[in-house]
């Protein structure tokens, strides 16, 4: 599903962030990415959704190398990741409902196919009844949901979270996992980066750790440190 064979990557000033990276996640798993700042999780990000390069080895995303993908072949990634940060990244003069119809609307999805996906994702994540709001209207938490909403409005396979708590309180960031945990239980791929220690103790999922450039730690029920 996501692999990463011998990835390396260093950037033009000449740091190397990533050494020989490899990675192999499963259709259906859930992964936590941890690893201190600067280690290099949001540069994964990047690798994976191809906003940078590998300046060694590959990333193969659903059996195919995206490395030698051309631009015209990038649409159709990202099509098939759902993506959400820490920052939600909404559109602020568009209501919920335009949000995430307008994710719809970019790759051009019939108009009957948007009315019957957006309501469905809204309900998903439990704001049906705030789908005419502007995202300024909303709590941080609720625009996260909506920013959810959003990354798996078009079904990707694999939903990417680079932080999705880092700005939101315990009590939303428990409704962020709760939703996340229902969305990979109907089968989707999900890889979060996270600094949340206490989520990622009490999940009990994947963690993979990164530190200087390398995968440092990688077990199936682990925890945010070391010690379980
Ligand atoms: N475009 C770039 N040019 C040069 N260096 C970069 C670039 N992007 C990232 N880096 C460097 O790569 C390293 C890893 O950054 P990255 O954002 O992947 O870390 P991170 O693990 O996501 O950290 P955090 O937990 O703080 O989000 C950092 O030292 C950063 O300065
Ligand atoms: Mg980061």
């Amino acid at each position: 599903m996501i692999e990463f064979v011998n990835v390396g990557k260093t950037f033009p000033d000449g740091q190397q962030v990533l050494n020989n990276i490899n990675l192999y996640i499963e259709r259906g798993e859930f992964v936590f990415l941890v690893g201190s700042s600067g280690a290099g999780k949001s540069t994964m990000i990047k690798l994976i959704l191809k906003e940078t390069e590998p300046s060694a080895g590959k990333i193969i995303i659903d059996n195919k190398d995206i490395t030698k993908y051309r631009r015209r072949d990038i649409p159709y990634l990202r099509r098939s990741i759902g993506v959400v940060f820490q920052d939600f990244r909404l559109l602020h003069e568009k209501t919920v409902y335009e949000n995430i119809a307008f994710a719809m609307e970019v790759i051009e999805a019939p108009p009957k196919e948007i009315r019957r996906q957006v309501p469905m994702v809204l309900s998903m994540v439990g704001l049906s009844k705030k789908a005419s709001l502007y995202p300024q209207q909303l709590s941080g938490g609720e625009q996260q949901r909506v920013s959810l909403a959003r990354a798996m409005v078009n079904g990707p396979s694999i939903l990417i979270a680079d932080e999705p708590t880092g700005n939101l309180d315990p009590d939303m960031s428990w409704d962020i996992m709760k939703i996340l945990t229902e969305i990979n239980q109907r089968g989707t791929t999900i890889l979060m980066a996270t600094h949340d220690s206490e989520i990622v103790n009490k999940m009990k999922k994947r963690v993979v750790a990164i530190e200087n450039g390398t995968i440092s730690r990688d077990e199936k029920r682990g925890g945010y440190c070391c010690e379980t």
